[in-house]
């Protein structure tokens, strides 16, 4: 059955889950024939690769710096892969968006609103929907913990607090609010089931 292709964006701060959560749905999305692209952002860009040298400690960057960079990583991302996407009938399921620019590189929330109006000006496409998995900076603080690994940029628990606080801040009205303390199979299916309702597969 033809159906339009749609634009589903995933939020959070870093351990709420996003990418494990983003990359099931759109594996079970691909097992019920939605032809369906997961990708996220910063990309494999110049720009993308400059940034996880960032994230990773190995090169500084000013906010304003940062900024720049993640913004010219969107052009990218929007002009070689989110238009062409959507464009040919497939479904983009998107690990974060503009809105983690908004949330992330905003000093506090009015700049955070500055940033976000900023990247609707340039025209990037506006997502269908937008699932904030919503866990306290303090359970994602203790969940990065036992998962190990480098410590990246914004790993701290006053960082993490000031972009939650600007994520609530700036998330559209229509964001779909999904509590990630619960079982990983139980949040995919809620969107799963929420994305079918979106694509008008499910009444
Ligand atoms: P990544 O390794 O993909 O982490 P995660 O799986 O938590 O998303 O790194 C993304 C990091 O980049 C994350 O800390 C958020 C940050 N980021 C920004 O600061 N601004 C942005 O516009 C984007 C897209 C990401």
């Amino acid at each position: 059955m033809p159906f339009k292709s749609q634009f589903f964006v995933f939020e959070g701060i870093d351990g709420s889950g996003k990418t494990t959560v983003s990359k099931k749905v759109s594996e079970i999305l691909s097992t019920k024939s939605i032809s369906n692209l997961w990708h996220r952002e910063p990309t494999d860009s110049i720009h993308g690769q400059k940034i996880r040298e960032f994230l990773q400690g190995k090169i500084k960057l000013t906010p304003d710096e940062q900024l720049k960079l993640f913004l010219l990583d969107r052009e990218f991302s929007v002009n070689e892969t989110i238009l062409p996407t959507l464009k040919s009938d497939t479904c983009l399921v998107q690990d974060r968006y503009y809105f983690s620019t908004a949330a992330y590189q905003g000093r506090d929330e009015e700049h955070a609103a500055d940033i976000l109006y900023m990247n609707e000006d340039k025209g990037f496409p506006e997502p269908n929907r937008v699932y904030f998995l919503d866990l306290s900076p303090e359970e994602a603080l203790e969940r990065r913990n036992t998962r190990g690994g480098n410590k990246e940029a914004f790993d701290d628990e006053k960082e993490q607090t000031r972009i939650y606080q600007n994520y609530l801040a700036i998330l559209p009205e229509s964001t779909i609010f999904v509590d990630a303390t619960a079982d990983l199979e139980e949040v995919v299916n809620f969107c799963v089931e929420d994305i079918l309702l979106s694509l008008s597969l499910k009444t």
